[in-house]
């Protein structure tokens, strides 16, 4: 089988889609791996690491990919390379699959059957390729570091001679994968840590990374069988915001992480939340791609707020290069060895629930139920 790896055509985008290490797991198996010339480089793995590991290096996305069985890529395709993959390909990588609709159609046109990382179903069997949450990790730690890199004060409590540092107050809302992380984090860095979630089942797992979990006393548990966080009634948005505003007025560092599935993400920090902190305050809005929890921040910017400094990133774990391209590249492969037969060859099984929860394309025609809907 032949693998292609593209490299990514995003500014914003540092990550590649395989690792000297994937690359390594591959060809040990018996298939060719063709890598884009300078695809590693924003992970800092060069076209020698990748030599090395027993790949062939082409130059631009046309050559790379043709022939190729599988390409693979963290974000959607350019069309240059959609057009020179050879009919009855497959493409994996994170597709995006509400974003630009004729982009979708051009890859069904090209006749390939096309995979998008971010819909693989969260059962116990796809975790090792779950990206979500492999990212999601590498994000809730670095949003934490950010925030502590230009927070002037510092996160640990200090006795001093000449006298005490106070310990800074984190505060996570979204206890989910990445609030996790940055509670765990922050812990590690000395701070005091607060969480908040929807979700009752989250209180225990914050207790246990040695935060406080605070919750709407006598709300009820706003989550949805699969583990997911449901949106709230406007009553109990409303106790939730008494809650927020009276706890966040003493809070130095706020990283928001709050998302519901298939919903923009709930508005969680208003302005006069953020004018309630203490000056030097610094909040990391997570879900600022999908709208924000906080109206303030900017996708991609970092906005000053009367004296509060609100960070909106948009690619966190691509700000972990390295590592979240190790992971990445591990889910893509952890996705391939499955739908590879004992001669080696691509046979994919339509009947799986993995196949089925993140097969947007199957061999040219359109099938994922949530493109079929917008059809
Ligand atoms: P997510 O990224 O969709 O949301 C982040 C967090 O925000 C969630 O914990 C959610 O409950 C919370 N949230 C939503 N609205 C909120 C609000 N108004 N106020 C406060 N918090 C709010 O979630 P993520 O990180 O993808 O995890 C969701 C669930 O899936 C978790 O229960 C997690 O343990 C589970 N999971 C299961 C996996 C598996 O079985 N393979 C893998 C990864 C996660």
């Amino acid at each position: 089988m032949k693998i292609a790896v593209l490299a990514e055509t995003g500014n914003d985008e540092p990550r590649v889609a395989a690792s000297p290490d994937s690359v390594k797991a591959f060809t040990r198996k018996g298939h060719t791996v063709v890598i884009q010339q300078g695809a590693g480089k924003g992970s800092f793995f060069s076209d020698n690491d990748y030599k090395d590991a027993g790949a062939t290096l082409a130059k631009g996305a046309a050559a790379t990919v043709k022939d190729a069985d599988v390409v693979l890529s963290v974000r959607r395709p350019a069309a240059a390379a959609v057009k020179a993959m050879k009919k009855g390909a497959m493409a994996a990588g994170q597709m995006d699959p509400f974003g630009d609709r004729k982009e979708i159609e051009a890859m069904a046109k090209a006749g390939i059957s096309v995979f998008s990382m971010e819909l693989i179903p969260r059962i116990t069997r796809a975790q090792s390729m779950d990206v979500l949450s492999s990212q999601a990790n590498l994000a809730g730690y670095k949003a934490v570091i950010d925030a502590a890199a230009k927070f002037s004060r510092a996160f640990p409590m200090m006795m001093t001679a000449a006298g005490t540092v106070a310990p800074a107050r984190v505060f996570v809302m979204g206890a989910g994968v990445a609030g996790l992380q940055a509670i765990a984090t922050a812990k590690r860095l000395g701070a005091v840590v607060t969480a908040t979630d929807v979700r009752a089942a989250a209180g225990e797992q914050v207790e246990s990374l040695g935060g406080k979990f605070i919750f709407v006393e006598g709300m009820k548990d706003e989550s949805t069988a699969g583990g997911y966080a449901k949106e709230l009634s406007d009553e109990d948005k409303k106790r939730q915001a008494e809650l927020v505003a009276n706890h966040i007025k003493t809070q130095n560092i706020v990283i928001t992480t709050a998302l519901i599935p298939g919903r923009p993400a709930p508005v969680l920090v208003s302005k006069e939340m953020v004018e309630s902190m203490p000056s030097g305050s610094i909040i990391v809005d997570m879900a600022v791609e999908r709208g924000g929890n906080c109206p303030l921040s900017k996708a991609g910017e970092i906005v000053e707020h009367e004296g509060v400094t609100i960070m909106g990133y948009t690619n966190l774990a691509g700000r972990l290069s390295g590592n979240a391209s190790q992971l990445y590249a591990k889910n893509l492969q952890n996705f391939l060895d499955p739908m590879v037969d004992e001669d080696g060859a691509l046979k994919i099984d339509w009947e799986d629930e993995i196949i089925t929860g993140c097969g947007l394309i199957r061999d040219g025609e359109i099938v994922h139920p949530i493109l079929k809907d917008e059809a």
